[in-house]
């Protein structure tokens, strides 16, 4: 028989910690226990998982002993106090944070890309990427693979639950209020978020890009294992619920025709092609990824601009694949090589 593992959730009720559970849920994932752990705050409150209840606990106070697989999704900073506490408890964390990802012994995995990097975890703990360079990667490997990617122009339209759950809610909060005459008064945005577009998703770092832009460079030169790679990025915050999309503009070694990279992505792992320009078929964030597990992409087509230029349009769960759902495949990939 093959064996069951002890899972816990750490930021079980966070908009990625919910979605963590109903995904190993749905998924059937070997458990033979589920731990829900949140903030004191919410010690005693009720999650779903599946058709049952779990009643959360408190991580401050929680003894990780006998866990074998720890999901974070609560924060750098939770992250950076407690995962090394499970891990040296023996169990494997697969963290959502920023917090150990650019570490050169902590792999930082997509489930489609570059499984093999889970053959090492010196330090126990494995990185899930950034939302947008998951979903941005999935889609870019296989033509990576076949003619070489040397630079990468990107513009990210990324929705308010990527700011976690306070991000979605400030958007219907602000909508409700400003259909009302009311003021929008932001408080998880800078400035209003609702019927705008907010060009700035973290802080400024020096060189004039912000850290969730620079997250797309350093993590997409990691996961694909070519620090050669350059990576021109825009982050911005739309005001979507759930799902990022990018408009990505390649340049290659090779010249690929869209054909092939239209070939190419329908094969990939991961990745549906929605793009019949003739019918107005592509794929948005509420159409199509909301809610659903693949990688969408469309409007595939040669760069009018440069002779090796590809142009993508990249539509993903920022909730699923863009985090909880590539967590839980990395566990699984983990639980079938201890099976
Ligand atoms: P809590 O609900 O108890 O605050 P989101 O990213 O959607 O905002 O979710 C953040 C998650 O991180 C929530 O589950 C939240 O739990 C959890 N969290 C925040 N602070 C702590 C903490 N100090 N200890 C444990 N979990 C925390």
């Amino acid at each position: 028989m093959s064996n069951r593992f002890k899972v816990a959730v750490v930021g079980a009720t966070g908009a990625v910690g919910e979605t963590m559970l109903s995904i190993l849920a749905e998924r059937n994932f070997p458990a033979s226990e589920i731990i829900a752990l949140a903030s004191e705050r919410s010690a005693g409150d009720k999650v779903d998982f599946g058709n049952h209840k779990l009643t959360v606990q408190n991580l401050a106070t929680f003894d990780p002993t006998g866990v074998n697989f720890a999901l974070f999704s609560a924060g750098g900073d939770i992250s950076r106090e407690y995962a090394p506490k499970f891990a040296a408890a023996g169990a494997i964390v697969i963290d959502n944070s920023s917090a150990f990802r650019m570490d050169a012994d902590v792999p930082l995995v997509v489930s489609e890309v570059n499984p093999d990097a889970l053959d090492s975890i010196p330090r126990g703990i494995v990185a899930n990427p950034n939302c947008s360079t998951m979903q941005m990667v999935v889609a870019l490997k296989p033509i990576h693979d076949a003619v070489g990617i040397t630079r990468i122009n990107v513009a990210t339209y990324q929705s308010t639950s990527g700011a976690g759950r306070s991000g979605a809610e400030e958007l219907g909060r602000q909508t409700a209020a400003l259909l009302r005459f009311e003021d929008p008064n932001p408080t998880r945005f800078p400035v209003q978020i609702a019927y705008n577009l907010i060009p700035q998703i973290d802080a400024f770092t020096d060189n004039g890009y912000t850290k969730e832009e620079m997250k797309l460079v350093h993590e997409t030169r990691k996961i694909l294992g070519d620090a050669s790679i350059q990576v021109n990025p825009t982050a911005v915050r739309v005001p979507v619920f759930f799902g990022h999309s990018e408009a990505v503009h390649l340049e290659t070694r090779d010249k690929i025709t869209a054909a092939e990279a239209r070939a190419l992505l329908e094969k990939a792992p991961g990745v549906e092609v929605v793009d019949n320009p003739a019918a107005g078929e592509w794929p948005t964030p509420v159409t199509h990824a909301s809610g659903s597990d693949p990688v969408f992409v469309g409007r595939i087509r040669e760069d009018i601009s440069h002779p090796r230029g590809l142009s993508l349009w990249i539509v993903a769960d920022n909730i699923r694949k863009g985090a909880a759902l590539n967590a839980v495949q990395v566990a699984e990939l983990l639980a079938a090589k201890r099976s």
